[in-house]
């Protein structure tokens, strides 16, 4: 117990935020349980160097594991209460707990989603994903500081143009490959990066450039598969570019994602373009709403397998050696 906060709703808490997606499975997050909230903090010894430099795709992914740590505890009947942080440079966010709330069905069932969900970079088939199933999508990123958009024909031919741009300089690049091959492939060794189980086939044609994780892998090893030749495509933009914005739009992406788990809607994320600052620079939007930060390739396809996670004991500070270094002498 922590200040009112029951050992359940710590438990419930901090298993839903481990949950969350992140770049490359990185899950770049470590929690601390005081004062009868949670502070979120960044890990920044799990930053990607190449990727992700400015750590754009960390904060995302922060978002993304606050917004389940926010829903899990309304799910438990709390009300979970972003509040201001300041001092501790690594801490992203604290939320606290506000009065006991009955929760909404809605709640409850974007909750039950959280384990579910899943990255599938699998081909999906052909059936598209119906126009209000698309808006209820783009609902679940309103009023969160970013905004969810469906790529028209036009559009969308040109995000896969420059997604196959970017992964064509990417892989190009022996920097890239080093850091992907350190966060893919190791099954069953490590608790994070993505499991070979989940790569992926190899798309055979060119019009589909989905991330290949399967680099260490040699090419006659690996499957190769149909992708759909006119994916369905949604652009999540921000409405802006530091910290705190994506920040923001990562708890609206997590939304967005759970809300197609709930639909049975497949989703895989595909981010190259946004990797290579000339090629994002291209895809800037307009209005309030105008940062790229996230492409999703969205449809119906087979179950994908999932990928590890560190339980919620490994991301809690401090943990005991901290304690001791902190203290010396003590017994
Ligand atoms: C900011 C961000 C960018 C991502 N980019 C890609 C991508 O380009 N290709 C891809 O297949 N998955 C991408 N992912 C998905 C992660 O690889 C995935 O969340 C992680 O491996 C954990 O797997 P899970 O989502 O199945 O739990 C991205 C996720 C985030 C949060």
């Amino acid at each position: 117990m922590s200040g009112g906060l029951t050992d359940r709703a710590v438990a419930a808490g901090l298993n839903a935020a481990v949950a969350a997606p992140s770049i490359h499975n990185t899950q770049p997050w470590r929690f601390r349980v005081r004062d009868g909230g949670f502070d979120v903090l960044a890990d920044h010894d799990r930053g990607l160097d190449v990727i992700d430099p400015h750590r754009r795709a960390m904060y995302l992914s922060l978002g993304a594991a606050v917004f389940n740590l926010r829903l899990a505890l309304a799910a438990a009947g709390h009300t979970p209460l972003l509040v201001p942080v300041s001092g501790d440079a690594d801490q992203v966010a604290r939320v606290e707990l506000g009065q006991r709330r009955m929760p909404a069905p809605g709640t409850r069932l974007l909750a039950a989603a959280i384990t579910r969900r899943r990255t599938n970079r699998l081909p999906y088939h052909g059936a598209q994903v119906p126009p209000g199933t698309v808006r209820e999508l783009r609902a679940a990123a309103d009023g969160t500081g970013a905004a969810l958009t469906a790529l028209d024909p036009v559009r969308r031919a040109a995000v896969l143009g420059l997604t196959w741009t970017a992964d064509t300089r990417q892989r190009a690049d022996p920097a890239y490959r080093r850091e992907i091959i350190a966060w893919t492939g190791q099954d069953g060794a490590r608790h994070d990066g993505v499991p070979a189980q989940a790569f992926g086939p190899r798309p055979a044609t060119s019009a589909v450039a989905v991330r290949d994780f399967g680099l260490s892998v040699p090419h006659q090893q690996r499957q190769t598969a149909r992708f759909e030749a006119e994916p369905q495509l949604l652009m999540l933009y921000g409405d802006g570019d530091d910290r705190a914005a994506w920040l923001r739009t990562g708890q609206a992406l997590q939304r967005v994602l759970l809300t197609a788990t709930v639909r049975g809607v497949a989703v895989q994320p595909m981010t190259q373009a946004l990797e290579l600052p000339d090629v994002r620079m291209l895809l800037a939007g307009t209005g309030a709403h105008r940062w790229p930060q996230m492409i999703l390739r969205i449809g119906y396809g087979r179950a994908a397998p999932g990928s590890p996670r560190r339980p919620a004991s490994a991301c809690t500070v401090p943990r005991p050696w901290q304690r001791r270094q902190r203290a010396p002498g003590a017994a």
